[in-house]
């Protein structure tokens, strides 16, 4: 079968199947089955697929036509300009979560009043909830001077992170810790806590997509019965292991933004910043 051909069947078949964007999905799982990029589809029409080829493009149609997500079928995703391996152990990352990191490094460019800090002023991250360790490895690319700890509950998704750090010769910059939120690090004196911690209720799960239902590991997408249950520890965890007028940096959802204004009542400066689509996505406070 020519590479066109087999590109038009599969389009097909993902309308048929209701997948949304059946063209992007067609295109990438081709892209992945040759190892090639958008710009060879369009300019070999008529190179033939092996049998081998064949069959697992047909595999990986197959897997997307049942609702796995394109990114857990080649292993892969980009955020922060990196492309990062994914696995159903870990969430896979959203642009959104890149609004995290703009606000970190925006903060991490001021002092205490406002003004400029040296770049050489060495910084303590953590990053609580780390899954495919895209924060912890955006801020290692950002904050240079920076030592960062990222923690995980979840053991399979810190054999992910590390294997990212691993990829981008991050390895010594960053230390991985097996933990419940910030589980022997009270005290810390950190500069940053960063986390885009579980926060979709149970009560919400109907208006999850399906996909994510169904293939995203979930403690890293639910956190309890209203969404706010991790959030809700990780707050006063945050203000003891944070060093004075350290900074608190969350992801959350428009759902939660005002029960979460209201935990962090006795912090200072803080800010809820929209994303693209002006959804409340960046809860920042100032210990
Ligand atoms: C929403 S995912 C975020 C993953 C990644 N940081 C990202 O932005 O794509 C939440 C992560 O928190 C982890 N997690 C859930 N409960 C936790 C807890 N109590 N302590 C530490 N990590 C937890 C999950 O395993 C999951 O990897």
């Amino acid at each position: 079968m020519q590479l066109k051909q087999a590109l038009t069947s599969a389009i097909a078949r993902l309308t048929a199947d209701h997948v949304p964007s059946p063209r992007m999905n067609a295109e990438l799982l081709l892209m992945f089955t040759l190892n090639c990029d958008r710009a060879y589809l369009y300019a070999h029409p008529e190179r033939e697929l092996t049998t081998d080829e064949q069959n697992q493009y047909d595999r990986a149609l197959a897997e997307r036509a049942r609702g796995v997500p394109a990114q857990y079928i080649t292993g892969h995703q980009e955020f922060w300009g990196m492309d990062l391996i994914v696995s159903p152990a870990v969430l896979i990352p959203r642009p959104e979560t890149e609004h995290v990191i703009e606000t970190v490094v925006e903060l991490a460019g001021l002092t205490g009043d406002g003004g400029p800090r040296s770049p050489h002023t060495g910084l303590r991250l953590a990053d609580i909830g780390t899954g495919s360790g895209c924060i912890a490895l955006a801020l290692a690319q950002e904050l240079p001077p920076a030592e960062i700890h990222a923690t995980d509950i979840s053991t399979p998704a810190l054999e992910v992170a590390r294997a990212n750090a691993a990829r981008y010769q991050l390895e010594s910059r960053i230390q991985f810790h097996q933990a419940d939120l910030l589980e022997g690090f009270e005290n810390s004196s950190f500069d940053f806590i960063v986390s885009n911690p579980p926060y979709v209720g149970e009560s919400e799960e109907d208006q999850v997509q399906l996909e994510v239902r169904k293939f995203e590991p979930r403690n890293a997408v639910f956190a309890g019965p209203t969404g706010l249950e991790v959030i809700a520890r990780l707050i006063p965890r945050a203000h003891a292991a944070l060093r004075p007028s350290g900074w608190l940096v969350m992801e959350i959802s428009g759902t939660i933004s005002e029960e979460v204004r209201r935990l962090l009542r006795d912090w200072n400066d803080v800010r809820i910043r929209p994303d693209l689509q002006s959804i409340p996505r960046v809860a920042q406070a100032r210990k």
